[in-house]
């Protein structure tokens, strides 16, 4: 790393990779990414895996995260057979540590980070009316969700302000877009911190040359999900969707892919619903 004086981007100094007037565009996916380098934490399965195999697919060298190792070698795997470039990574989000031995490693193996995935995270107590909240399983889901979060970019932040660039998406809930008497009260209130935390880092780190987006989605159909959801139920909830289904990690990826692109250059701080317009804020 550098101490360089990190650079200021106004519309001056601004270079723009958008099509000139009536340029014929390239097909979406296979060379968007190419030389970019990205992270996705939690990709060892579920949304965060769909978003590191399309990152790939579009030419990213990525990074996968998680703890489970076996799971990580399945999508390393699946991006290798795509003709992808991976890495593996492991370690606790909720430790700063564990995530600067991430940062090492990344930056060892594929480079400086230009594009951070903040997804891992997770419920970890049931809905429940608040006084019976325990108070464990409260802290458990801030930190697993708004700790993770906020320690994830307070460890990338810094090289990405030196390099004057980057592009950082991370995950909420749409739990965190209105209430409901069954929502878990403390993955709502985790999901609606992360919200709250990507905006204000969009707000500080745009004159850096950083964008930060996040995406907030409704019931996807994950692996964990479609068993954990009786079939039964999974259509009524469809059924609360004006689009009449459930989202697909892959419906978050497409999301995350536009958000973190060139395309989306002047977008940060945006929340986007991934819900079937089951939320239209
Ligand atoms: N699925 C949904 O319906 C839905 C809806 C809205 C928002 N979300 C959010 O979307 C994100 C991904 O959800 P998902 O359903 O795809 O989750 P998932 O299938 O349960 O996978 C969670 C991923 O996060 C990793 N992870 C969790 N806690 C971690 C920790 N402390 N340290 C390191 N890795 C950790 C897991 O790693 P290992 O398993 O390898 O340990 C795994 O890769 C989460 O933030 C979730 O809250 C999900």
């Amino acid at each position: 790393m550098t101490s360089e004086t990190p650079t200021r981007h106004t519309p001056e100094n601004v270079t723009s990779n958008r099509p000139a007037p009536g340029a014929i565009l390239e097909p979406a996916g296979s060379h968007r990414f190419d030389g970019k380098v990205a992270l996705v934490t939690g990709s060892s399965r579920g949304i965060g895996a769909s978003i590191a195999v399309e990152l790939a697919r579009c030419g990213a060298a990525v990074a996968i995260h998680g703890r489970d190792t076996k799971a990580l070698d399945v999508v390393a795997a699946r991006i290798h057979a795509a003709g992808g470039h991976v890495t593996t990574v492991t370690g606790d989000v909720t430790s700063s540590s564990d995530l600067e031995a991430i940062r090492e490693s990344v930056e060892e193996t594929l480079g400086p980070i230009d594009i951070l995935v903040a997804n891992a995270g997770g419920n970890r107590t049931p809905p429940a009316p608040l006084e019976q909240i325990p108070e464990d399983g409260w802290r458990a889901t801030i930190n697993e969700n708004l700790l993770a979060t906020f320690l994830t970019l307070k460890c990338f932040l810094p090289g990405m302000k030196q390099r004057g660039s980057g592009s950082i998406v991370t995950i909420a809930s749409a739990a965190a877009r209105r209430a409901d008497a069954r929502t878990p009260i403390a993955y709502a209130a985790a999901k609606a911190g992360i919200v709250a935390l990507t905006q204000n880092v969009a707000a500080q780190a745009g004159p850096d040359g950083i964008r930060a987006n996040c995406i907030t989605p409704e019931t996807i159909l994950t692996e964990h999900n479609r068993e954990r959801i009786p079939v039964a139920l999974q259509e009524d909830l469809a059924q609360t969707h004006p689009l009449r289904r459930l989202g697909t990690p892959e419906d978050v990826a497409h999301a995350a892919v536009f958000l973190v692109s060139d395309d989306a250059e002047w977008i940060t701080g945006l929340v986007l619903d991934v819900s079937g317009g089951a939320i239209m804020a």
